[in-house]
């Protein structure tokens, strides 16, 4: 059995099985699954065992290869067929990160351009593909971190919503990777949290890994953002993004939004981070970008002894926003750094 430390999603080849780290037990509880069907997969995602779009990314297509596997391989149309209804059970189980679906077609690609070939050599191809995807999102990150960190000066307070960290992503995540390089060169940047409700991404995992990695961190409530700004603290935001559109209109954690406006009122630059993977060029605006509804519990009930609400109560959930390309100071990619105006 393959041996793996910390990392998001690693894949065990000889076991056909994905071993992620489980997000919902995070910080307390460091507990690794493995995972081989269909439905692990779909539930993994649906319920934020592993999430950040680009971690959703790279763990949907090594699903769609395990997925592959299990399928009729006697002949191309039999194994399409089944390959196909799974690709389709995957999509369905997060709508708003684009890198779900973006993953899963450049399996589905693979998979059409071997049709002529035997179903093992088109499995083969798969897995190649799988560690392509998860390659990239790695040397993504670092790019992206190398292209925010221009734009910071050592000493900077820095302010991030949600996690976008290694969490997140395969390795340094993205609106964090300029944080653990600038640690790693002495930038000694004040870095703030806000806790993200109702998941509490923010004080679960960022401040859980930043402050693992030995950086200055900061938890917020995220109605606190506000007061920090006007103490002078924050001198740049850092998001993340789920679906970017090709107006620069950014769908990222329930919030992002909010911060987005405040920082435009405090005169503070704010960063969108994300790899390529996350722009959806398709969509002309983010009016077209799906946001995924959650259930009321994780509001009224979720990390409390007791309910905090009145039974039956109507709970507004949303688990994204989009940011109007209008607040956005920069959209930083690992191909580059786009200013408004943004075309994609
Ligand atoms: O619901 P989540 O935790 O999957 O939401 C994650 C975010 O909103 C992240 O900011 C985004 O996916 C970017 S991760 C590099």
């Amino acid at each position: 059995m393959k041996e793996i430390g910390l990392i998001t999603v690693a894949f065990d080849d000889e076991a056909k099985e994905i071993i992620i780290i489980d997000q919902t037990k995070l910080p307390n509880e460091t507990r690794m699954l493995r995972l081989s069907s269909s439905e692990e997969f779909y539930e993994a995602i649906y319920l934020l065992k592993v999430r950040g779009a680009p971690a959703i990314g790279v763990f949907a297509a090594y699903a769609a290869y395990v997925c592959a596997c299990g399928c009729p391989s006697s002949d191309f149309e039999s194994f399409y067929a089944e390959f196909a209804k799974k690709r389709d059970y995957l999509n369905s189980s997060r709508p708003t990160a684009v890198n779900l679906s973006w993953a899963l077609s450049r399996m589905d690609k693979v998979v059409l351009e071997h049709k002529n070939e035997h179903v093992a050599d088109i499995l083969a191809a798969m897995k190649s593909e799988a560690e392509l995807i998860h390659k990239e999102d790695e040397d993504a990150c670092i790019a992206i971190g190398e292209n925010a960190l221009s734009l910071l000066k050592p000493g900077y307070g820095l302010l991030t919503h949600c996690n976008a960290g290694w969490l997140a992503t395969s390795k340094y995540g993205t609106a964090t990777s300029a944080m653990y390089l600038g640690h790693e060169r002495g930038y000694d940047f004040r870095i703030y949290c806000d806790e993200t409700r109702p998941l509490l991404q923010g004080a679960r995992l960022t401040a859980y890994e930043l402050s693992a990695a030995g950086m200055d961190v900061t938890l917020q409530c995220d109605n606190m953002a506000a007061s920090l700004m006007a103490a002078g603290k924050i001198d740049a935001v850092l998001v993340g993004c789920d679906r970017v559109a090709a107006n620069g209109d950014t769908a990222n954690k329930i919030g992002t939004s909010g911060v987005a406006i405040l920082a435009k009122h405090y005169g503070i630059p704010f960063y969108v981070c994300g790899p390529m993977s996350s722009i959806d060029a398709s969509l002309e605006s983010g009016k077209s970008i799906p946001i995924e509804m959650r259930k009321p519990e994780e509001v009224t009930d979720m990390w409390y002894a007791r309910p905090m609400a009145p039974s039956g109560i109507k709970v507004y959930n949303p688990a994204f926003d989009v940011t109007d390309h209008s607040l956005i100071t920069a959209i930083i990619t690992e191909k580059g750094i786009y200013y408004p105006p943004f075309s994609f």
